[in-house]
């Protein structure tokens, strides 16, 4: 197939579809990422991928199969609809790609499974663009919480929650198949984040329908082995809200728009401690950007990748449960 030679220290991406995602966010943020090269888009309307690689470059391809074909493809990026990830994930998983999903990876705990046993066999990345976990806000605001700003962490809080989309209507809003593994994401993302690993499901409900279409809503109950409780709540028909909120023997945080962050935008802290509310200014980032570096980064040094797979599964596992926790309720 056709080949453009790596420039030195690239890895070269290959994007699986013109999602909306990959257009404002992700393939914009690959530009600036030294470490990667967009040699090939593809879509199934090849005007499409040609509008994107006259923005993005690399070639323009019709279909997703034919850009895992081309030798000129180290890995892909996946931002397909949910309920896509895994079909495409393993395709090109057996073409010898590696390859980053956009999150949900996957919408059954079963096919994560599945995904991962594959992509260990390979030895091939999976890795899931979880891509606010790698905005420095949240290691800043996890510092200033292990030094005791809140004292001692009581509760988490965090939700995530979009308006109904312009044309959204009585037949059908959802254009996914459960806002839970897609909107939920974040919340339950991060309260792993602050509460770690071991979180059990205490509680869980969906909204079952509304007039827009099935499940735009629900909450969840977590529980660390410590005690510490997690609560969080997300949908598709809120006012926007992305952001989470600690409460310590001593004080408590909040922090806003934390899982979409703007690149420009200086983040604020509030702090409120002792009847005294304190905005702390945090750096800006670029999540996107590193994210592509964090990807890049692990197959050209030929890092571990496990840690990557096992976050997968991790997430996975624990959206399993919500979800059967909310079908009992
Ligand atoms: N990481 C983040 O910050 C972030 C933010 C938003 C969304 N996401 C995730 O990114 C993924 C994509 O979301 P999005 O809103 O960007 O999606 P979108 O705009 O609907 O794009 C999905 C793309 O998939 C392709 N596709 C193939 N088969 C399709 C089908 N049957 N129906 C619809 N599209 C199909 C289309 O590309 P072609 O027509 O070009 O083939 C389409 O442009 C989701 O998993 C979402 O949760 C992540």
């Amino acid at each position: 197939m056709s080949g453009t030679e790596p420039k030195a220290g690239r890895l070269r991406i290959g994007v699986l579809g013109c999602a909306d995602i990959a257009e404002r966010r992700m393939l914009p943020s690959m530009l600036r990422q030294p470490l990667v090269e967009v040699t090939a888009v593809a879509s199934r309307r090849i005007e499409r991928a040609r509008q994107f690689t006259e923005r993005f470059g690399g070639s323009a391809v019709a279909g997703y199969e034919r850009l895992l074909e081309r030798d000129d493809v180290d890995a892909v990026y996946v931002p397909l609809p949910p309920e896509l990830h895994v079909e495409w994930t393993l395709r090109a998983l057996a073409a010898g790609k590696h390859v980053l999903c956009e999150k949900p990876f996957a919408t059954r705990l079963a096919d994560a499974e599945k995904a991962v046993s594959f992509a260990r066999e390979s030895g091939l990345l999976l890795m899931e663009n979880f891509m606010f976990l790698h905005h420095s806000q949240h290691a800043e605001v996890r510092r200033l919480v292990a030094e005791g700003l809140i004292g001692e962490v009581q509760l988490f809080g965090s939700e995530f929650g979009i308006p109904l989309r312009p044309d959204a209507g009585p037949q059908g809003l959802p254009r996914r198949a459960s806002t839970l593994p897609e909107v939920a994401a974040y919340p339950i993302r991060a309260a792993r984040l602050f509460l770690g690993d071991g979180l059990r499901v205490a509680g869980a409900q969906v909204r079952p329908d509304s007039p827009y279409g099935p499940q735009p809503s629900g909450s969840a109950l977590l529980v660390a082995p410590s005690g510490v409780a997690a609560q969080l709540a997300y949908g598709v028909e809120h006012g926007y809200r992305s952001g989470y909120g600690l409460w310590g023997s001593e004080g408590r945080l909040r922090l806003e728009r934390a899982f979409s962050t703007p690149d420009e935008l200086t983040p604020l802290l509030r702090v409120e401690r002792g009847g005294t509310v304190t905005e702390i200014p945090l750096e800006a980032d670029r999540h996107f950007t590193n994210i592509a570096g964090v990807f890049a980064r692990a197959v050209l040094c030929g890092e571990d990748f496990t840690p990557h797979t096992e976050a997968i599964l991790a997430h996975a596992r624990l959206v399993d449960e919500v979800e059967r926790a909310a079908a009992s309720f």
